[in-house]
């Protein structure tokens, strides 16, 4: 029997997410919004490329609005991208109420009915989206995690690939924490065909790298203004996605529940992990230095300050 995908909200991010996963053929897809038309639109939209693109999965639409979410039931996935987007001038957390009450909305229901499904949650501020998915699910820990480090350790490759006009496949990349402002991209752990970045760059521009991996999200609003990036994070998202469908115990960075993993309790933040069917299937501790310690704890700082204003 096929998997089963259920993308809810079926906006930029998405949308292009659902398909990725048409496209794929690796499972089936089911898009939901809240708005009328556009999820059942949108999906057979993509279900008529799926001719084209030789794919042999179903694609389903539904509007929570008219709708419910029987479409949706067994979901092997369900992938959380239900929100509003960060405008110009916007920061990640200024969409924290709005984006709960979303998360509130949606998580309830959707788990009930796909009760062994893995969470994937998308939404900003994405730790703190997780946290509450995570909480409302009551899933354990390892069904639940947060896209954030694969978009933003692909971000700091592409710059890394412009600055050393090097292929993107040579460079493999670490960014660890909340994804905020304060992420922790991680030089060290970044090479280029295994050479460490710090070996290849000199220290201003390796620190130009790290700036502008941080504030990546930032930089494609003010191109976008009315909106946020979305075929990076959907490139990420689907990659999250066929490591668990295809049971590949990828290590990638994502939004983890930490029990004292790098000292920190009872949080979502960004740390290496790998994927397979079982979802989370092994956190893994690498040794930081005093410094990227340092930083790993202000980013987190960052995320328990915002999961207590919601009491989470
Ligand atoms: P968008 O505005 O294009 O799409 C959001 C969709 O959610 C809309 O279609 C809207 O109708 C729908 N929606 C709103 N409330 C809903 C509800 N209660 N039930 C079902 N659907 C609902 O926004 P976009 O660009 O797709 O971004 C979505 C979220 O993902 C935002 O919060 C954004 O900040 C976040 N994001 C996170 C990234 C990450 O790295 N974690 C990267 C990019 C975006
Ligand atoms: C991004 O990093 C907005 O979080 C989103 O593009």
């Amino acid at each position: 029997m096929r998997k089963k995908v259920t993308v809810v909200g079926g906006g930029n991010v998405g949308a292009t997410t659902a398909q990725r996963l048409v496209d794929s053929g690796l499972a089936d897809v089911v898009l939901t919004d809240i708005l009328e038309g556009v999820p059942t639109g949108k999906a057979l939209d993509m279900l008529e490329s799926a001719h084209i693109s030789g794919s042999n999965v179903n694609a389903a639409g539904i509007s929570t609005a008219t709708g419910d979410y029987k479409e949706a039931a067994n979901s092997d996935i369900v992938v959380i991208t239900a929100g509003f987007p960060r405008k110009a001038g916007m920061s990640r957390d200024d969409l924290l109420k709005a984006n709960y009450e979303v998360i509130k909305g949606v998580v309830e229901p959707i788990t009930k009915l796909s009760p062994e499904a893995i969470l994937i949650t998308v939404t900003n501020p994405l730790d703190v989206m997780t946290q509450a998915a995570f909480k409302i699910s009551g899933f354990p820990k390892n069904r639940v995690m947060g896209m954030a480090g694969v978009l933003d350790s692909a971000r700091m490759a592409a710059f890394i690939s412009m600055e050393l006009n090097v292929s993107v496949e040579n460079i493999s990349c670490f960014v660890l924490g909340g994804h905020g402002d304060d992420m922790v991209p991680l030089p060290r752990y970044s090479t280029v065909a295994g050479i460490p970045l710090p070996d290849l760059l000199p220290k201003e521009r390796v620190d130009a790298i790290v700036q502008r991996t941080r504030k990546g999200g930032g930089e494609i609003v003010n191109y976008l203004k009315t909106g946020s990036a979305y075929y990076a994070p959907s490139a990420a998202a689907f990659a999250m996605c066929e490591a668990i469908l295809m049971d590949k115990r990828k290590i990638m960075p994502c939004a983890a529940y930490l029990e004292g993993e790098y000292g920190i309790k009872g949080l979502f933040v960004g740390v290496p992990c790998k994927l397979g069917a079982r979802g989370i299937e092994q956190i893994i501790e690498i040794k930081l230095t005093n410094d990227e310690k340092a930083a790993l704890e202000k980013s987190a700082a960052s995320v328990r300050e915002l999961v207590g204003i919601l009491g989470l």
